[in-house]
């Protein structure tokens, strides 16, 4: 009798029920959906075929998280298709089919400590992944490693608020500006200024930047969003700082080993591995190391082992692909699928997107690439498209039409253009590729001057 007391009447189970299944799902979607690069609710809501009642019904009647995918597979025309995030969700087919090579078996008892070791500068760094990562710049040939420090941090994202901490001044009155040529990567801004700090401040397009002082220069090369190769733009005595997220021989000829002071890598644009929330920085003074150590101890205390395992794994798989005859013969190595998949993609896109009208995108330099033997065009992660004629807002002129991209304000340029990622899952692309036709075959403000 107390049991019964204590029990809600059932119209309000029931309620609470639908509630809690609403919630859930709203978990799901959320989590299926997000990705990189700040992505918000209402993006994640968008990418459904409508309003969230009836994904919802989608959801109940096809059963749980599976049962969404296979929908949003089979229904694809209906759907936005969210090309805004870099999420390189292309590699996982690759992944799939090379087996167990890459499977990580961890036992409860291992890597439970926060030191990893403690004769390395950067303590928290996992000798078995600092080894992989040598070995496979060294097998590459696209960055030195010796004589450099590698950091290891939560995501490249993490090793940009680490070197920021490190090269800024810790007394001086005014916070050091931060600058990078335009357009550049739409996170640096938010990452720069996002806690106010005294330390550093955004001050925008490197091309633009006149103040005397200090500063730091972050040069990304290939570019994100255009793939431009680049290098420093102001004419002072500044810090540089090498994001060299896409320098690797799937995106662009390999055609010099960088050694510049400071380089960021990340698994997340290397071998697909975006979750794993792994990167790595090579630097040259010890003392910058040791000041980026010092963040990432003060506000994570180190970074995750096991991701530290399982990157280490992925890359030593990647690098035995090319050195161990046997997985050679097995699979198809590594950065041989990433090159043919994309270079197949901007084949498509340059064919969809017409000759100039109604879009028009870059052109590339062609080059030997030292590693692959390949002669190619930068084929990056990314496309810069601009929409011509009497659009101004290239975003908005997609939306319409389904296709969800990141205007061009974001990254310090005009909304006549807009960045969409070539590394998503492949069906996506092709409907994407297809909607493009479409566009292409309609009268619209973008063929009207
Ligand atoms: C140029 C560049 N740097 C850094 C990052 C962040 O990488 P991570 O996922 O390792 O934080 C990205 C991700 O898109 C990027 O494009």
């Amino acid at each position: 009798m107390k049991y019964r007391k204590l029990c809600l009447p059932a119209v309000a189970m029931k309620h609470l029920l639908a509630v809690s299944v609403a919630l859930n799902v709203a978990l799901v979607l959320k989590l299926m959906h997000g990705g990189d690069e700040g992505v918000g609710w209402l993006k994640a809501e968008e990418t459904l075929a409508g309003p969230p009642k009836k994904a919802l019904q989608e959801m109940s009647s096809s059963g749980g998280v599976n049962g969404v995918q296979n929908n949003f597979e089979s229904g694809l025309q209906e759907l936005y298709i969210n090309l805004d995030h870099g999420d390189p969700t292309m590699y996982e087919s690759y992944w799939k089919q090379s087996g167990d090579k890459t499977t990580v078996v961890l036992s409860g008892w291992r890597s439970i400590s926060y030191f990893s070791d403690t004769r390395n500068l950067c303590w928290f760094l996992e000798p078995d992944f600092a080894n992989a990562v040598t070995r496979l710049h060294n097998l590459v040939g696209n960055a030195a490693t010796e004589n450099y420090h590698i950091v290891v941090g939560t995501g490249s994202t993490q090793l940009y608020q680490a070197v920021l901490y490190a090269l800024s001044p810790p007394n001086t009155p005014e916070p050091i500006s931060v600058v990078s040529a335009a357009p550049f990567y739409s996170q640096y801004p938010l990452t720069t200024d996002c806690l106010k700090s005294g330390l550093h401040k955004w001050e925008g397009d490197a091309n633009k930047f006149d103040k005397n002082g200090p500063y730091i220069e972050l040069v990304t090369s290939p570019n994100n969003p255009d793939g431009s190769i680049r290098q420093a733009v102001v004419n002072g005595t500044g810090v540089l700082v090498h994001d060299l997220a896409y320098y690797w021989p799937q995106y662009t000829p390999i055609s010099y080993r960088a050694d510049n002071d400071i380089m960021l890598f990340t698994v997340s644009k290397c071998t697909g591995h975006a979750g794993t929330r792994l990167g790595w920085a090579l630097v040259k003074d010890e003392e910058i190391a040791k000041k980026m150590t010092k963040f990432i101890e003060i506000v994570s205390i180190g970074v995750s082992k096991e991701s530290q395992l399982r990157a280490a794994k992925i890359l030593d798989v990647i690098s035995d692909g090319y050195e161990k005859k046997e997985s050679h013969e097995e699979n198809e190595p590594f950065f041989e699928f990433g090159y043919k998949e994309i270079g197949r993609r901007w084949r498509q896109l340059r064919a969809a997107a017409g000759n100039g009208k109604p879009f028009s995108l870059p052109d590339f330099p062609t080059g030997k690439c030292n590693f692959s033997g390949h002669e190619f065009e930068t084929q990056p992660a990314f496309a810069w498209m601009e929409c011509k004629g009497e659009t101004d807002d290239c975003e908005g002129f997609l939306r319409e039409h389904k296709i969800l991209t990141r205007g061009g304000k974001h990254f310090g340029s005009r909304s006549k253009y807009v960045r969409l990622s070539m590394i998503g899952r492949e069906e996506h692309f092709n409907e994407f590729i297809r909607r493009l036709s479409v566009i292409n075959s309609l009268d619209s403000p973008l063929t009207k001057d």
